[in-house]
């Protein structure tokens, strides 16, 4: 069976301890996490299915050396996403943000993975109920619902095991490649 191709960025590590944890729940299923910034698009599109990673950073913002992280990231990397036909791809999303910090822009990177993965074609999986946070706005919220996995490991560190679990365990059925 083909892998599953985990990518992330971060900035300072957290987001990557996360893509870790993911790929060791899934064990042979995946492939090792990979770093966005030492990547190129054809890397991606190897996979059928991607699980991707990020952080927000800036005002609501993907991680890049514009939005004052440490490294190149997603940031850079979107340019080569442009005019990628991605419709045989299933991808899931999951993002890190601050509700207590930021509670107005809570991990709003993962609305912008999603419009770009959909404006390729791809089908997005792992919405997830926004229950269970405390923040005003996020535009990765649709409906009621994250358009993917939210996660605060900053103010709610003790949830992120439950939560990547009960994500994995709901979109097992379309991990299979
Ligand atoms: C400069 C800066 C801006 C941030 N902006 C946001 C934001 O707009 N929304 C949000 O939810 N979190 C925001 N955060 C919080 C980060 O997303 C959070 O710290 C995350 O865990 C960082 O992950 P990383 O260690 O993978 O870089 C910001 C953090 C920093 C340092």
């Amino acid at each position: 069976m083909a892998k599953i191709g985990i990518f992330f960025g971060t900035d300072t590590g957290r987001t990557r301890r996360v893509a870790k944890l993911i790929a060791q729940r899934l064990g042979e299923a995946a492939d090792a996490p990979l770093n966005i910034n030492r990547v190129t698009a054809a890397d991606l599109a190897a996979y059928r299915v991607l699980i991707l990673g990020t952080p927000t950073l800036g005002d609501g913002e993907l991680p890049g050396l514009d939005n004052g992280a440490q490294t190149a990231s997603w940031l850079e990397f979107m340019p080569q996403l442009e005019g990628q036909d991605w419709s045989d791809k299933t991808v899931a999303i999951f993002g890190l943000g601050d509700q207590d910090k930021y509670p107005n822009e809570f991990v709003d990177a993962i609305a912008i993975l999603h419009d770009a993965v959909t404006g390729c074609g791809a089908k997005v999986v792992g919405e997830t109920a926004a229950e269970g946070y405390r923040f005003n706005r996020s535009q990765s919220v649709v409906d009621g619902r994250f358009l993917g996995l939210a996660l605060d490991q900053i103010n709610q560190a003790a949830l992120t095991e439950v939560r990547v679990d009960a994500w994995l365990a709901d979109i097992q059925p379309h991990l299979g490649a």
